[in-house]
């Protein structure tokens, strides 16, 4: 195939996960929201054979033959900067080539904070480097960003990659139709960062584990998890926030069931719902990572004062609706 430039830029978007976080990896529904914060990624080839990633997170490394060398960064950058790696090699053989490739990723949201940052990497990068041949397809590139995702994890629902491409409110299942949602209103969530970096992949086998030792009440919540979704899609489309709180606060009663939460979070989320949060729960895998709380306009000035007098980070985020774009 024949290059038609050597300069490439892509930007992907976080993601939350408003409902069904875990149990879509089981088959179940889920409903998730591409937000505000982007990760960029820019890259040029060049006439060595090596590829070198450099993230803003402090991280860089190069790669030849597939060989990793460590550049800058700690003892999780290998496991940070594989799957980007992979999208890399997956595409350039895909295409038939070999040349070097510098990248650098720019990220708005740290790593390993339930944001899918990493997904997003990924989208951003397989765009990039595809769109060196061609006009990239999205399913395309959606499909191959999940299988380096799932070195990361194996049993990657695909979901973070999903929203990451596609953007917007989607209802989510693996393997099968998702759709996208229509929100009757604006929904303004504010993200809280726990400040512990949280590893999906122990989090997922953790979970595993919950099912295959205690596989009644698993399939018990599971078939909760799953009524929450549906009631939560036709609370969206009617606009109806307290319903839709409500059913976050659920939820998240779920996944401690699971194990996935701890003091410190839930902590957190009553100090959101005592401040007037509509409803509050983990996204994403737990253990750590964020929070998001469903907040009405009126109340958010206090809520995120009380968190920052917590000492924790907020951010407010709204949703994306472009998903993946190619510059
Ligand atoms: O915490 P994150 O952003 O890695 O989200 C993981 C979401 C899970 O449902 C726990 C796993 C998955 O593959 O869907």
């Amino acid at each position: 195939m024949i290059l038609n430039k050597t300069l490439a830029d892509a930007s992907a978007p976080a993601k939350i996960i408003l409902f069904g976080e875990h149990f879509v990896v089981y088959g179940n529904h889920a409903i998730l929201a591409s937000i505000n914060k982007r990760i960029n990624v820019n890259l040029r080839v060049n006439k060595t054979r090596i590829i070198t990633i450099r993230s803003n997170l402090g991280i860089t490394a190069s790669y030849a033959d597939s060989r990793f060398n460590l550049i800058k960064g700690g003892e999780d950058t290998k496991e940070i900067l594989d799957p980007i790696y992979k999208c890399v090699s997956n595409v350039l053989s895909l295409r038939k080539q070999s040349f070097g490739i510098e990248i650098n990723l720019h990220s708005q949201v740290p790593y390993g904070i339930g944001l899918g940052s990493s997904a997003a990497c990924c989208v951003a990068t397989v765009a990039a480097v595809d769109s060196l041949f061609h006009k990239p397809n999205r399913g395309w590139i959606c499909a191959n960003a999940v299988e380096s995702e799932r070195l990361i994890h194996k049993d990657s629902s695909g979901g973070d990659c999903y929203i990451s491409t596609f953007g917007g409110l989607i209802y989510y299942i693996r393997n099968g139709r998702s759709k996208k949602i229509k929100s009757k209103k604006n929904l303004t969530f504010i993200i809280i960062n726990t400040g512990v970096v949280h590893s999906t992949k122990e989090l997922v086998s953790s979970v595993k584990r919950f099912k295959y030792n205690e596989r009644s009440l698993f399939k018990k919540l599971s078939s909760c998890a799953e009524d929450i979704c549906q009631n939560a899609l036709s609370a969206i489309s009617r606009g109806d926030d307290k319903k839709l709180g409500k059913l976050m606060n659920e939820n998240h009663m779920l996944l401690q069931q699971l194990g996935v939460s701890n003091k410190e979070i839930d902590s957190m989320i009553n100090i959101c719902i005592k401040n007037g949060a509509s409803g509050a729960k983990i996204t994403g895998a737990g253990g750590g990572g964020s929070i998001i709380a469903l907040v009405p306009n009126d109340y958010k000035t206090k809520i995120i004062s009380e968190i920052k007098r917590n000492g924790y980070e907020s951010i407010s985020a709204k949703i994306d609706y472009d998903g993946l774009l190619v510059h």
